[in-house]
């Protein structure tokens, strides 16, 4: 079975204070036992020891990094290496949010390198996909989601791609507060979870934890989370609160 995972990816959102106070109550609040599921804080780089440090004693809680650079090491002002973030302890990465493609033009070459990067580094990737409204309004979300695969996840190694944990996160429902529909993200989980199994197999695509991200909130995480091939969720907006994020990582417990 898939581990379930609820991941908060914070954004550019929160001051060194509030993050140290949210991650703490987020923990306090939180069922933290062998049967809870794995909960992720994906902060700022500022606080990723911060978070590193607070989440190590824990059972269920880890810190992850939004980024990292497609770049080994060297003279890249501004940019943050794999190698690290593995210095700091850190076990996960977003890789592809859709922010990270659309505003700074990540392809999907500088994609597969940050993959291959964080793999070396013994840290998992978090890759994401998903389509946009408009692709979606011409039927075209089997194709984007199919082609995103083939380029970036699916040119790693059957050894390399069991580590990786994907979320689909259609475009039209990030920070919208209109979520895809319970049917529509089955389906593409599903389709998801069958391409897994013609590239590899089907115990791999068994294994792999596919998350649904895009305004996934208190009220409809439930049904989402019941879904057969939805595994957790990406949680943006609702994961900047304790209160929010604390019942949204009970729900899946509940669900266990
Ligand atoms: P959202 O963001 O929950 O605010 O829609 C999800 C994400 O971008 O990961």
């Amino acid at each position: 079975m898939p581990l379930k995972i609820v991941a908060g990816n914070w954004k550019m959102n929160l001051l060194f204070h509030e993050a140290e106070a949210l991650i703490r109550e987020v923990i306090e609040k939180s069922p933290d036992n062998e049967n809870a599921p794995l909960n992720i804080f994906a902060v700022p780089f500022p606080y990723l020891n911060l978070a590193q440090n607070l989440t190590q004693g824990t059972k269920n809680f880890a810190a992850a990094a939004q980024n990292c650079s497609s770049f080994k090491s060297g003279a890249y002002t501004g940019e943050v290496s794999a190698s690290m973030l593995a210095s700091l302890n850190i076990k996960y990465c977003l890789v592809g949010h859709s922010e990270r493609r659309t505003i700074f033009k990540e392809n999907a070459d500088e994609l597969v390198a940050k993959m291959n990067l964080l793999l070396e580094n013994h840290i998992i990737p978090i890759w994401c996909c998903g389509e946009s409204l408009n692709e979606r309004k011409q039927n075209k979300q089997f194709d984007v989601i199919q082609h995103q695969m083939n380029t970036e996840v699916f040119t790693l190694t059957q050894d390399l791609f069991e580590k990786v944990v994907i979320a689909y996160e259609p475009v039209w429902a990030i920070g919208t507060g209109l979520s895809a529909t319970a049917e529509q993200a089955q389906e593409i989980h599903s389709f998801i979870r069958k391409s897994i199994s013609k590239k590899y197999s089907d115990d791999t695509a068994n294994k792999t934890s596919i998350l649904y991200g895009g305004s996934c909130n208190v009220d409809n995480s439930k049904e989402l989370f019941s879904l057969k091939d939805v595994d957790g969720g990406l949680i943006g907006g609702a994961s900047l609160k304790s209160d929010s994020f604390v019942k949204i990582i009970s729900t899946m417990y509940e669900l266990l």
